[in-house]
């Protein structure tokens, strides 16, 4: 059979040809899309006299069946029908004959396949967005678990101050806060209804795009036509946000594989999260983690292909445009199950207080907070600071902690200073004082927290 677009061909496409033009092996996943869109344009065309509103019923009722032949895995898809947009107007030209053949009036599949993908983003994001809310939860419910029990925060892989767990947990709720709120401005700017933009200038026929495409759920049809069919722009901007949001995931997947190693031991990541090993029997590695680390390297490669399959394309469509979908796809996939999976890690990691303990009392946690300390007395932080490094010098010769320097030897450093001056400088008193504004001390993990609900609510309510 001759296909849809073979008028003016005399010979037919070489198989090989056939194959590499064809999408339809990865974009039938758009066909409650496509449906959905032919609907609404079969509407519209009724409502303004362009087909009759009998010719509507039927376009209706025959893209409904196939709708449902598709759900039930009985619909045969061949590349001869090149995409999803012929292969199901083929389908209902095949059912319906001449009134099928009134469905692709006043269309283009230029402008077909942008609604199909945006609409497609749009069911995508709200998916994203319930993961990510279930995320911010478990994290949530974990830093209040853990609001006031200390640990080593790290700078440059060194100690550097005692922060609690429950903070260090709350940066993360931070990420993934902004990149759900990503997700929010990608829909803003993707939420317009390229369908009626046509080929690429529109059409003769009165249509009604503001019609479709509040039927369609869109805020407004978008404004030029040979804009509408030619940007990747939202695809672009999603496969950004999911890049950001993997490098994240990324980054507190690195922090389990390294808080679960023997030498940190500070976390023992659940065995429904772990592998053994075939050789060594011994073993459980932390595969769920690594494999969350790694996964970002996929979603960057979608993203640097999108980049790169737009940059120097002219105005208006061109079949390279074809090659957004699988990376798309892959990149929506694999964000999905990584901040499931993450979540799910999460909510079964307990930390090890033990072992933790052990480290805290070294790397002189609390130097900044006697310098601190000390220029509340006056001492120009400077100076502070110096006296402090002082301090170090001596234990790490004597091999001793800051509270084991006698006053004699702290005279020796510095006249001003004596052991009453320095405070409690326990790590627990140094945790508890720092109350500044997005500080660590338990009592503003916990305003941090509850602030987090709230924000979480009204995120959630908005899907
Ligand atoms: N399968 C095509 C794509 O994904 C649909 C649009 C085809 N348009 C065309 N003029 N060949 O881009």
């Amino acid at each position: 059979m001759a296909n849809l677009w073979s008028g003016r061909f005399e010979k037919g496409m070489d198989e090989i040809v056939e194959k590499f033009n064809a999408s339809i092996t990865f974009d039938k996943r758009l066909y409650e899309c496509d449906i959905r869109g032919s609907i609404a344009h079969a509407k519209m065309l009724a409502q303004q006299g362009i087909i009759t509103a009998e010719e509507c019923e039927d376009i209706v009722r025959g893209l409904g069946e196939i709708k449902e032949k598709i759900d039930r895995g009985d619909f045969e898809f061949s590349t001869k029908n090149e995409d999803i947009h012929m292969s199901v107007e083929s389908a209902l030209i095949e059912a319906l004959g001449e009134t099928g053949k009134k469905l692709h009036t006043a269309r283009s599949r230029n402008d077909q396949v942008q609604v199909d993908m945006r609409l497609y983003t749009k069911e995508e994001i709200n998916e994203l967005r319930e993961d990510l809310v279930f995320l911010e939860n478990v994290l949530l419910d974990k830093a209040e678990q853990y609001a006031d029990k200390i640990t080593i925060g790290f700078t440059h892989m060194q100690h550097a101050q005692p922060v609690t767990i429950g903070f260090h947990l709350m940066a993360y709720f931070q990420m993934f806060k902004r990149d759900l709120e990503r997700l929010d401005d990608c829909w803003m700017r993707m939420d317009y209804c390229p369908l009626g933009a046509c080929a690429l200038a529109g059409t003769t026929m009165p249509i009604d795009r503001f019609a479709t495409a509040y039927e369609l759920g869109f805020f407004a049809p978008t404004e030029n036509a040979m804009d509408s069919v030619s940007d990747r722009d939202y695809v672009i901007e999603l496969l950004s946000a999911a890049s950001i949001s993997m490098m994240h995931i990324s980054r507190f997947a690195e922090e389990c594989v390294l808080w679960n190693s023997s030498e940190f031991s500070y976390i023992a990541i659940d065995d429904s999260f772990c592998t053994g090993s075939s050789i060594m029997p011994q073993k459980k590695n932390p595969d769920m983690a690594e494999l969350l680390r790694g996964k970002v390297g996929r979603v960057y490669g979608d993203l640097m292909q999108m980049l790169t399959v737009m940059k120097g394309t002219p105005l208006a469509y061109n079949k390279d445009f074809q090659e957004d979908k699988e990376g798309m796809f892959d990149a929506v996939d694999t964000w999905k199950d990584s901040l499931v999976i993450l979540a799910k890690m999460i909510e079964k990691t307990e930390f090890r207080m033990d072992k933790i303990a052990e480290q805290l009392g070294k790397g002189f946690l609390n130097a900044t907070d006697i310098a601190e300390h000390l220029a509340k007395q006056g001492v120009p932080f400077r100076e502070a600071h110096n006296i402090v490094g002082n301090m170090v010098k001596m234990c790490e010769n004597r091999g001793c902690d800051f509270e084991d320097l006698t006053d004699e030897e702290l005279a020796s450093i510095d006249s001003r200073i004596s052991s009453d001056m320095l405070g409690d400088i326990s790590i627990k008193a140094c945790v508890d004082a720092r109350v500044s504004y997005g500080g660590t001390a338990p009592s503003e993990v916990r305003r941090q927290i509850a602030s987090g609900r709230e924000w979480l609510e009204r995120a959630a309510e908005a899907e």
